[in-house]
């Protein structure tokens, strides 16, 4: 049967409520990429989930998916988010796909062009905030407890319900868990979800890596960040909504939360680009981690399966990449100049 969407395949598994009426845009079913250069240099199985093939280009349409299709179910005319931008496009796509009102808060000047766009696009109202994300969180709670307004922010439990699919399809597609599942972790709700999932899907249980930009690392420090700052823009979050699930999720799975600095971040960025896989700066900090941990040797990969979930897609955020990186040379449009510059 031809695929159709997450609440179709595994909505017997979610805690949905009855009233939920389906809004989907075929999101999920994205493939785990084996890595081969990567498996031979850390001498493990090593595979990227690459949740940037989804259809606004991030794993959010899991959630979402899940959040607007209970919000329509139960009359809900108009959605808010805060968001670091991914979020935002989601939400922006699903609320049109429903004809639903859709309104998102995001920090100013510090959301990706790639996800900007697709939250204009799908014809969001966008309203940037003279403050971080956290500011913005707090606002849309407020608003939503005072107003007939849907939060569809990954405080919103079905956005988690959601979210536990990508346990689900790693599980269906290796049989078993992986040993190790590595993800960035930003406001929580991705790492809470993973570990829900796979303890309901009983297929074993990995060991989770949990991984924060060092500037954005409230849940390595112990305690909230005031002004959080990371190039992964995604990520840059100082007080995690589910940080508290995110932590016991990490011990519960005999695993850990660590940070990583932005060069780390970057160099892991390239090195998944270098084999074919281009993500976003906060969607290569799984790889960093493990990088990091096998560096300082607190990780022994060696005949492990590992699972690195590759949150959203390189076009999200080109900026990154021009603004770093120089530009392509520029020649006259002859063979000569062309032959010249290749030195063939
Ligand atoms: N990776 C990407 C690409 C993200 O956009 C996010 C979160 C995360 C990782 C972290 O996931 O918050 O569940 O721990 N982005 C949110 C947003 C905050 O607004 O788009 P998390």
């Amino acid at each position: 049967m031809t695929y159709q969407g997450l609440i179709h395949r595994y909505g017997h598994l979610l805690d949905l409520p009855a009233h939920t009426q389906n809004i989907s845009l075929l999101e999920g079913n994205t493939p785990l990429i084996p890595m081969p250069r990567l498996s031979a240099e850390f001498g493990c199985e090593l595979s990227i989930k690459f949740e940037g093939l989804n259809p606004t280009g991030s794993f959010k349409d899991r959630g979402m998916t899940a959040a607007i299709s209970e919000a329509v179910g139960r009359g809900a005319q108009t959605v808010i988010c805060a968001s670091t931008g991914n979020t935002a496009a989601s939400a922006a796509a699903y609320a049109a796909r429903a004809g639903l009102r859709a309104i998102v808060l995001i920090p100013e000047g510090k959301v990706a062009a790639g996800k900007l766009a697709g939250a204009i696009a799908y014809g969001a109202e966008v309203i940037q905030i003279q403050g971080s994300f956290d500011d913005a969180l707090t606002l849309v709670v407020e608003i939503t407890q005072k107003t007939p307004i849907a939060l569809v922010n990954s405080i919103n439990p079905y956005r988690v319900e959601g979210q536990k699919t990508s346990a689900f399809e790693i599980c269906d597609v290796m049989g078993f868990a992986p040993d190790w599942l590595c993800l960035p972790v930003g406001n929580a709700g991705n790492i809470t979800a993973y570990w829900a999932g796979f303890k309901q899907y009983e297929k074993g249980l990995p060991r989770i890596l949990g991984v924060q930009a060092a500037g954005a690392a409230p849940l390595v420090l112990g305690h909230p960040v005031e002004k959080p700052e990371t190039i992964a823009t995604a990520i840059r979050i100082g007080k995690p909504a589910r940080g508290e699930q995110a932590l016991e999720a990490a011990e519960q799975s005999n695993g850990r939360i660590i940070a990583v600095t932005d060069a780390e971040i970057l160099e892991a960025q390239r090195i998944l680009a270098s084999e074919g896989v281009w993500v976003e700066p906060a969607s290569a900090a799984g790889l960093a981690g493990l990088r990091a941990e096998s560096a300082r040797g607190t990780f022994d990969a060696r005949g492990k399966k590992i699972v690195v979930v590759c949150t959203g897609h390189g076009l999200k955020d080109p900026s990154v990449i021009t603004d770093l990186f120089s530009s392509p040379k520029i020649i006259p449009a002859n063979y000569e100049a062309l032959l010249s510059v290749i030195g063939a």
